[in-house]
């Protein structure tokens, strides 16, 4: 699917609010050495990692994502009754369903708001931007928030030293809103390749070769537990990032040239130096911070932007580059330009509204509390007490 901003086109999606959280604890090399057989020195020289974070026991992928969607909405100082939509792409969901769209708008008491997951792995943010975009640009929104949150490490397959010493878990969100101002999200390009679903997954429980009696997948693969072929997938991500750049900024009507930045998905720097070389520019055009958080799968885009704005590396009027690839396989870039969002300046009105913010928070525990104890009564009423049951068919 392509997708442009027709010329005529009133209504743009800027982003106007970040926020990232991660969790406290951090699980360095050094600590994997205990693990798994393996070295600092491989993982570093292989991948760029240094540390990653890994959820504790009160950390879970909502909980993450709602810290950061929390933060988004500091920045960009709106109430959560503004927002419409709010998508959560991520490979790690709370649940099946429930989505952890749904528990995060629930938690924000986001109550005017739609919600659902969105699963294209590590290009689950950039899918979800787009998605969110297109409804703004089409009239039928006006504020979205979108969160790339995970807890990778609670799928991982610990005896796999192939994988473990990749990822980490976190989450990273922004606020996407309608403006009548041009600019914004300018272009994008997705793309999935289904041909390379065996390279790269977690297979669950609709999988077709679930064997339920071991709870194993038939070809060796562990129910829940991530596989991966490394090499086949460094080679798949070093092709697109490039070719998906510069597809996102011909339709775009720019070039290179024209880029301050681009935040890609945090896999490996090697995978980040390689696309450097093939695009032939210098790799500090590229952000990269997984020497810290390894790879967050759909949170690295967000949080990787949320640390280059708080260096002062993202500018008002700049063209900046999202690019993420993963599982699917899929991959997706897009071009945006920075209009100029800034958190809002300290004072009176702002404290109110973040006042106001977190009484929609406490309140929105307060409610689930409320509600499940109504249930609670209303149940145990129609069975204990002889209150006459109004059958389906009775009007
Ligand atoms: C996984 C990855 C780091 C492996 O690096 P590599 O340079 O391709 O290494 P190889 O898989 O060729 O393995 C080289 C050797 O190191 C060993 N090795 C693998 N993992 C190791 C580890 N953690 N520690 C020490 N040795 C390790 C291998 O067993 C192999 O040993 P051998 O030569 O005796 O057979 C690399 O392929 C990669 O990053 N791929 C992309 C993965 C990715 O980004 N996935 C997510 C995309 S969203």
């Amino acid at each position: 699917m392509d997708i442009r901003n027709g010329p005529s086109a009133a209504i743009y999606a800027h982003i106007v609010g970040w926020g990232m959280a991660v969790p406290d604890g951090v699980l360095s090399n050094a600590d994997l050495e205990a693990i798994v057989e393996t070295s600092d020195e491989w993982i570093r020289t292989r991948t760029g990692i240094r540390e990653r974070r890994i959820a504790g026991e009160r950390d879970s992928t909502a909980s993450l994502g709602l810290r950061a969607a929390q933060r988004a909405l500091d920045v960009a100082d709106l109430h959560p009754t503004e927002i419409d939509l709010i998508i959560v792409a991520t490979s790690t969901p709370e649940n099946i369903f429930p989505s952890t769209a749904s528990l995060i708008q629930h938690w924000l008491g986001a109550t005017k708001a739609g919600a659902f997951d969105l699963s294209a792995a590590c290009s689950g943010f950039v899918y979800g931007v787009e998605m969110a975009a297109q409804a703004i640009r089409a009239g039928g929104i006006q504020t979205a928030v979108i969160i790339g949150a995970e807890t990778m490490t609670r799928v991982l397959d610990w005896q796999d030293r192939g994988t473990c010493i990749l990822f980490g878990d976190g989450a990273g969100a922004v606020v996407l809103r309608a403006s009548p101002t041009p600019g914004g999200v300018l272009s994008s390009v997705l793309r999935s390749d289904g041909s390379g679903s065996d390279l790269l997954g977690i297979p669950t429980v609709g999988s077709e070769d679930l064997r339920h009696s071991d709870f194993h997948v038939q070809n060796g693969h562990r129910l829940g537990k991530m596989f991966m072929n490394g090499g086949e997938v460094f080679k798949f991500a070093t092709r697109v990032i490039g070719e998906s750049i510069t597809q996102a900024l011909d339709k775009a009507g720019l070039t290179l040239t024209d880029v301050s930045l681009i935040v890609p998905h945090q896999a490996n720097l090697r995978i980040i130096q390689a696309a450097a070389r093939a695009l032939k520019v210098d790799s500090d055009l590229f952000v990269s911070n997984l020497d810290r958080y390894g790879n967050t799968s759909a949170a690295s885009i967000p949080i990787a932007l949320c640390e280059a704005i708080e260096q002062g590396r993202v500018k008002d009027d700049q063209h900046i580059v999202f690019v993420g690839f993963g599982g699917g396989l899929t991959w997706a870039a897009m071009v945006i330009k920075w209009t100029g969002a800034r958190p809002p300046e300290p004072g009176a009105s702002t404290l109110i509204k973040q006042q106001r913010r977190q009484a929609s928070y406490l309140w929105a525990r307060w409610q689930t509390q409320l509600r499940r104890l109504n249930r609670r009564i209303s149940d145990f009423l129609a069975r204990f007490l002889p209150i006459q049951r109004q059958k389906p068919d009775q009007d």
